[in-house]
């Protein structure tokens, strides 16, 4: 059963309430901002992502209140001085980077009230936050609002023209090492999460050959209770159909088909127990070849 719920019969807060808690998590652009006179603004803005590699373009969204339809001083920034500095936040700053979400008069520096420190940047005026471990000078291309009413968003479409990465998240290769970057990421209400060894995992992309696909998978597979419905998505990601190859030789595999000889059915669970724990560690090579043992 699913409740359905039609976004233009509710109050635009709860509108923000269901999507918030549904489009998540969302990154985090920590942006530093100046106005016309050189004052300094730091606000998060979950309402964020990455659009283009080529140019390499970062939209964040900057809504006006819903409360009372103001619009935030980020957003003015940016109309009088069209640059900005987007820092990544890790998990070392969160807290900070809330406490920078304050509505603090316009005027003033949330450097200071959350307690980060400003570094100045290399091709933008706003300053870069010295904490963050991945920093963005970028210009801002175009505003866009999307309305004129509380809740409205307005797209702040921004060329990433220079980076600055922390050494300590590098790899060997100079790349970004995924498993050393935390970032935290946006839900809804007060909910956060953490990217972390223990949350990582990887999916193997298709790359440029296709998949067979579930449909291909012979029915023993896809009507398996026991492999998942990741199971059969790992499955289906082989280019082509896999044939037994005489050179796997497995001890487990020996022992399974020595002793359920007597019992095909148990034979074929245990079987498909097996694929699954090589498919749950990422074996898929493997995993068919124990599921072609059933042939
Ligand atoms: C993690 C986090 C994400 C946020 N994301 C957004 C967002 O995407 N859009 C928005 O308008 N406000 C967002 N806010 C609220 C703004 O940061 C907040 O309104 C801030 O006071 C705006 O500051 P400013 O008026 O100095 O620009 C977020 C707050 C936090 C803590």
């Amino acid at each position: 059963m699913y409740k359905t719920v039609d976004l233009n019969t509710l109050k635009p807060v709860e509108v923000q309430n269901y999507l918030q808690h549904a489009i998540a998590p969302r990154p985090i652009c920590f942006a530093s901002t100046i106005d016309k006179e050189g004052n300094v603004n730091l606000s998060p803005f979950s309402f964020f992502n990455l659009f283009s590699s080529n140019p390499p373009i970062v939209v964040f969204s900057p809504a006006r209140r819903v409360r009372d339809n103001t619009t935030k001083h980020t957003l003015q920034n940016v109309l009088e001085v069209p640059e900005v500095v987007i820092n990544i936040v890790d998990y070392d700053m969160v807290q900070q980077t809330s406490l920078a979400s304050c509505e603090y008069p316009k005027g003033t520096n949330e450097f200071i009230k959350a307690g980060f420190t400003e570094e100045k940047a290399t091709l933008v005026a706003p300053p870069m936050v010295k904490e963050s471990k991945v920093k963005m000078e970028c210009r801002v291309m175009e505003v866009k609002p999307l309305g004129t009413e509380g809740g409205a968003g307005n797209l702040v479409i921004c060329e990433v023209m220079r980076m600055h990465i922390a050494e300590s998240i590098l790899d060997a290769d100079g790349k970004i090492d995924q498993a050393k970057l935390h970032h935290v990421a946006r839900l809804g209400g007060d909910w956060y999460c953490k990217v972390d060894e223990a949350s990582l995992f990887k999916v193997a992309k298709p790359n440029t050959q296709l998949g067979i696909g579930i449909d291909a998978l012979p029915d023993s597979i896809r009507k398996s209770h026991i492999l998942s419905a990741n199971n059969l998505g790992q499955l289906a990601n082989v280019h082509e159909m896999p044939f037994v190859d005489p050179a796997f030789s497995d001890d487990k595999l020996k022992n399974i088909i020595q002793y359920y000889s007597i019992n095909p059915d148990e034979m074929d669970k245990e079987l498909h127990r097996y694929a699954k724990e090589l498919l749950d560690s990422g074996k898929v090579n493997e995993a068919w070849q124990i599921l072609l043992a059933d042939y």
